[in-house]
């Protein structure tokens, strides 16, 4: 229901079918490798149509010729031009676009925090992890949204086709992580983004979800970093578990404004758990403020606009 608060904890222990997702088109960004790929792998044997968007044209190619029906676009997410390139291409190719997953990201060195010396003057950080993950996502939410509103229209109606941006976060995006502030700042902004969306996705038919990774081996981190983490006893989720997760967020289309967290199977046993941690039923005053904050206006028309 457009507008109203979103639905109760998804039940992650039951089996699911996808059968929806046949046929519908979707755009991976940093689909070329790690939990991108598998997101491209899980829709394409969920029988959809997938465009993959990443730097990497060596990646991108040959995961494309693997998998037949899939498109290739090389795609810097932090270029706007780029993007919407990416976008123009999968709708001439397709015809319509019904599912973004925003899954390009960065987790490298961060400078923010760090200490240049007490007799030097401190150099301004580079800000290029906050360039990918919140720059780069931005740009993707809103061409999602473009096409999404392009497809459907702004007034709910049956006819209107199931549609659905997937936003990336982590356990960076609700866990005290001791390392980069601007990873943990990114992360927790997907969750900002879904809860400025989703209170208005159901106007146009659609639908804003997250999908939060644990500790997944990929190449965000280096091979050490994530032998140390087994070796500290740390139980990894799988990027198998991942692709499911996404296909479980897009095979009900009721789904809207949660987030899983894709978790080792000593956590959750099909690999994926909603934690539940975007609502505060049990805290009244803060339902009430929420309240009063979307109050002053209908959550289609858009407040506080100079
Ligand atoms: N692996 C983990 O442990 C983990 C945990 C939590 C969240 N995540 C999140 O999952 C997402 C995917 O990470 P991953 O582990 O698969 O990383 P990865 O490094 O294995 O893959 C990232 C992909 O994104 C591409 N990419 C990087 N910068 C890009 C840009 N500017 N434009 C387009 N493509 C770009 C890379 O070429 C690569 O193919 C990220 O958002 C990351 O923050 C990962």
């Amino acid at each position: 229901m457009p507008g109203s608060t979103p639905a109760t904890p998804i039940n992650c222990e039951i089996d699911f079918d996808p059968a929806n997702v046949a046929g519908k088109t979707a755009i991976v960004t940093g689909g070329a490798n790690g939990l991108g790929q598998a997101y491209v792998r899980a829709l394409h044997a969920a029988k959809a149509n997938v465009v993959i968007g990443d730097l990497s044209l060596q990646n991108g190619e040959k995961l494309a010729s693997e998998l037949p029906g899939t498109r290739f676009v090389q795609t810097d997410v932090t270029k706007w031009e780029d993007q919407l390139n990416m976008f123009q291409k999968a709708e001439k190719e397709f015809g319509k676009i019904h599912y973004v997953v925003a899954n390009a990201g960065v987790a490298t060195k961060d400078d923010v925090f760090s200490f240049d010396g007490p007799d030097s003057e401190p150099k301004e950080p580079k800000l290029n992890i906050i360039d990918v993950n919140i720059r780069g996502v931005l740009y993707t939410a809103k061409l999602a949204m473009h096409y999404f509103i392009k497809l459907n229209g702004t007034t709910p109606s049956p006819h209107q086709v199931d549609t659905c941006l997937i936003l990336i976060g982590s356990g960076a995006a609700f866990l005290d992580c001791p390392r980069g502030p601007q990873y943990q700042c990114s992360k927790w902004g997907m969750r900002g983004v879904m809860h400025a969306l989703r209170r208005t996705t159901g106007f146009y038919g659609s639908r804003v979800n997250v999908l939060s990774p644990w500790y997944v081996r990929t190449n965000i981190l280096t091979k050490e970093t994530f032998d140390q983490v087994e070796r500290a006893g740390v139980q990894i989720a799988t990027t198998e578990d991942a692709g499911q997760a996404l296909l479980r967020l897009l095979s009900e289309t009721d789904i809207n404004g949660r987030m899983l967290f894709i978790a080792p199977r000593k956590w959750a046993s099909k690999g994926y758990v909603d934690l539940d941690i975007d609502e505060y039923p049990e805290n009244s005053l803060l339902n009430e403020i929420q309240e009063d904050q979307v109050k002053p206006a209908p959550v289609n028309l858009g407040l506080f606009i100079k």
